[in-house]
């Protein structure tokens, strides 16, 4: 049903230089893989094989990851790593990648524009570049399925605390189930005080065809950027629009600290690195103390 996702990936990542001077954010490792490679499996496991990357000056890399390299093959051949070599095969394998540049970086809503021609006049999956999501059922998976239910775009959110929520967009809305809200206002960064609630954009959204044209409209907003969040208000003038409460954890890569975090809870959930990782966090951890 949803066959396309956009994976916004332009972006700067001022928040994590000197690392990110000359290479994308999204190639930073968390172990072995680079996040990038763990957003295109989370659509890959939600069904979609059409993936859509926005890049930008300075992203070459992200080409070069999912692109075969012969040279590379042909030394794990001769090396007889079988199990390396077929994993880098599988890598250059997972879905039907295409790229295009945006050429100013005018925000996230900016760059949503540049899908147009690619995704044409069907509803189409967004997942932000720079966030890895943990869970059971894959997060786009659980907004496509909320879609299939409710029809109507659906966003991804989560509870942030009070005093975070000018750093997110925010929604506001009617209950209609445990995990389900029919939005009634959404707002880039806002003050506490503006702030409809402490449900926070969480970097996953399902969007209808129309906002294409809601974006056309959208004139520059928060940071002197064109924000998805302002054309979802537009949106919402035509069409419902849904919020859904994931199930799983959000992993910011771009943020410092949470990138650290990340680096340890993935490494603990390797079979081949739990054990040993654990031994030496508590022995660090008792050092400390
Ligand atoms: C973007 C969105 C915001 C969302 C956030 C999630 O902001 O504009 O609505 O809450 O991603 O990470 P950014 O972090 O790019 O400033």
């Amino acid at each position: 049903m949803i066959k396309k996702a956009v994976i916004p990936a332009a972006g700067l990542g001022t928040r994590f230089l000197p690392a990110t001077k000359a290479q994308p954010k999204e190639m930073l490792p968390i172990i072995d893989r680079p996040t990038i490679q763990y957003v295109v499996q989370e659509a890959v496991d939600s069904g979609i094989e059409d993936i859509l990357i926005i890049t930008g000056k300075g992203k070459r890399a992200i080409e070069d990851h999912f692109d075969r390299n012969f040279e590379l093959e042909n030394r794990l051949e001769e090396k007889e790593d079988q199990l390396l070599l077929d994993e880098m095969r599988r890598l250059s394998d997972m879905a039907n990648l295409h790229y295009v540049r945006q050429r100013e970086l005018n925000g996230l809503g900016d760059a949503i524009r540049y899908a147009r021609h690619h995704v044409g006049n069907e509803p189409f999956a967004v997942l932000l570049g720079d966030t890895i999501m943990d869970s059971v059922i894959p997060v786009t998976q659980q907004l496509i399925d909320t879609y299939a239910q409710f029809g109507g775009s659906v966003i991804a959110v989560e509870e942030v605390p009070h005093d975070k929520v000018n750093r997110y967009g925010i929604v506001g809305g009617r209950p209609q189930s445990d995990r389900i809200l029919e939005l009634d206002t959404l707002v880039e960064k806002p003050s506490v005080s503006e702030a409809p609630s402490n449900l926070a954009i969480a970097g996953r959204y399902i969007l209808t065809p129309e906002i294409f044209d809601a974006l056309e409209q959208t004139e520059i907003g928060k940071n002197g950027e064109i924000q998805l969040t302002d054309a979802m208000r537009i949106l919402l003038k035509r069409e419902n629009i849904y919020a859904h409460r994931i199930e799983g954890k959000r992993h910011d890569i771009g943020n410092k600290l949470d990138f650290l975090k990340t680096t340890v809870e993935f490494a603990l959930k390797r079979p081949e690195f739990a054990k040993p990782f654990m031994a030496y966090l508590k022995q660090v951890v008792a050092q400390a103390e």
